[in-house]
């Protein structure tokens, strides 16, 4: 940093108080003389005075300080504070004039995780288009090369392919929808859309699907104006997306010949609620905080093999958001599970 000749100590250390950072001076003997707020909250209180080895509590911290001090040299190391959890810190140490160290704590964990969680995206996105191509281009090269003579085998191989390549394209569709629901979360919509008939249009698509699992979908108005339109500030479009993707996950995991209720309440003047209610195996208590992530699939053999990818509930997370909506979901396992959806009435 190099600092106007009028940049006086005071100066300094307002400064200092700007920084998220945490920032120590100490003494070439390691002895702190002096800290911002930003270095209180991490290491704690009356640090001044104490010897730096005390408070950091890293393995090789007294020879990096050394080696700093002495060598006039600056020296960078991952700091990984042992009692906070997967905390990390770029700490930054570097000689100053008049014998001091100054040491500056960059928090990376915010970044580390971004980091971490573009490369699980990347790695999921990979794994689950690999999987139905595999699967392709195995069929494929059997019929080139011949080994196919039956017709009714032939129509088996394509049907096959055929569900492989559907699965490809949700899964791309799925992709694009949350990408798009992603960039435009912070912009709250500004049509009013009337979600009883949002919700009964749902309903009809759905229906086709409930009977083939013999289920039946019933919509229950119990607010107690039935007569006042249940409008909120909305995408149409989104908030079908919604509500498909619950009412599929209740035909998808309830039981079958059960009953799929879509209950509108208002618990409180200016709020709807929505409550999606399946009979089903339900989710254990330790998926249920996680549920919402992308790919996160509680039995992910058994959701892959009726279709699904493991987007719809992030999707549907992203569009409530943007809505300043929220979801809860809570099940009872091997009976129930009621996904709650809250947004707030025009
Ligand atoms: N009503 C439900 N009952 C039991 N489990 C559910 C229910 N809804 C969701 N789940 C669980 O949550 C997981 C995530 O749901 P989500 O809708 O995100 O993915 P999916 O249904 O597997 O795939 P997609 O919606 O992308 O087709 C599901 O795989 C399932 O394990
Ligand atoms: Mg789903």
């Amino acid at each position: 940093m190099n600092l106007p000749d009028y940049a006086s100590a005071p100066m300094i250390s307002q400064i200092a108080e700007m920084l998220d950072d945490g920032l120590i001076i100490a003494d070439n003997n390691g002895m702190i003389l002096s800290v911002n707020d930003a270095a209180v909250r991490l290491l704690g209180q009356n640090l001044v005075g104490k010897y730096i080895v005390d408070v950091v509590t890293h393995d090789d911290i007294t020879r990096i300080f050394a080696h700093v001090a002495e060598g006039r040299i600056v020296q960078e190391v991952v700091y990984q504070p042992t009692d906070m959890v997967s905390t990390e810190f770029a700490l930054r140490i570097k000689p100053l004039d008049d014998n001091m160290v100054a040491l500056l704590f960059l928090d990376m964990t915010l970044q580390r995780n971004l980091e971490n969680v573009r490369r699980d995206f990347v790695a999921n996105v990979s794994h689950e288009l690999r999987s139905p191509l595999t699967s392709l281009s195995g069929f494929i090269e059997t019929m080139i090369n011949g080994d196919v003579t039956d017709d009714a085998m032939k129509l088996r191989f394509l049907k096959i392919m055929d569900e492989e390549s559907k699965r490809m394209t949700r899964l791309i569709d799925d992709l694009l929808s949350l990408s798009r629901v992603e960039v435009y979360e912070h912009i709250i919509p500004e049509n009013e859309v009337s979600l009883l008939a949002t919700i009964n249009a749902v309903r009809d698509t759905l229906v086709g699907k409930a009977e083939a699992r013999n289920m039946q979908i019933i919509v229950r108005d119990n607010r107690l104006d039935k007569a006042k339109p249940a409008r909120i500030l909305g995408s149409y479009d989104e908030l079908t997306e919604v509500f498909v993707n619950l009412v599929e996950n209740a035909v998808k995991y309830g039981f079958e010949g059960s009953h799929i209720v879509i209950e509108l309440t208002e618990p409180m003047p200016g709020q709807l609620q929505i409550d999606v209610i399946n009979q089903g195996e339900g989710i254990a208590k330790q998926h249920l905080s996680r549920i919402t992530e992308r790919f996160y699939r509680v039995d992910k053999a058994r959701s892959r093999q009726i279709g699904g990818t493991g987007l719809g509930l992030a999707i549907v997370k992203h569009i409530l958001n943007r809505h300043r909506g929220s979801m809860d979901v809570a099940s009872v396992p091997g009976e129930s599970t009621i996904f709650t959806v809250t947004l707030p009435l025009i």
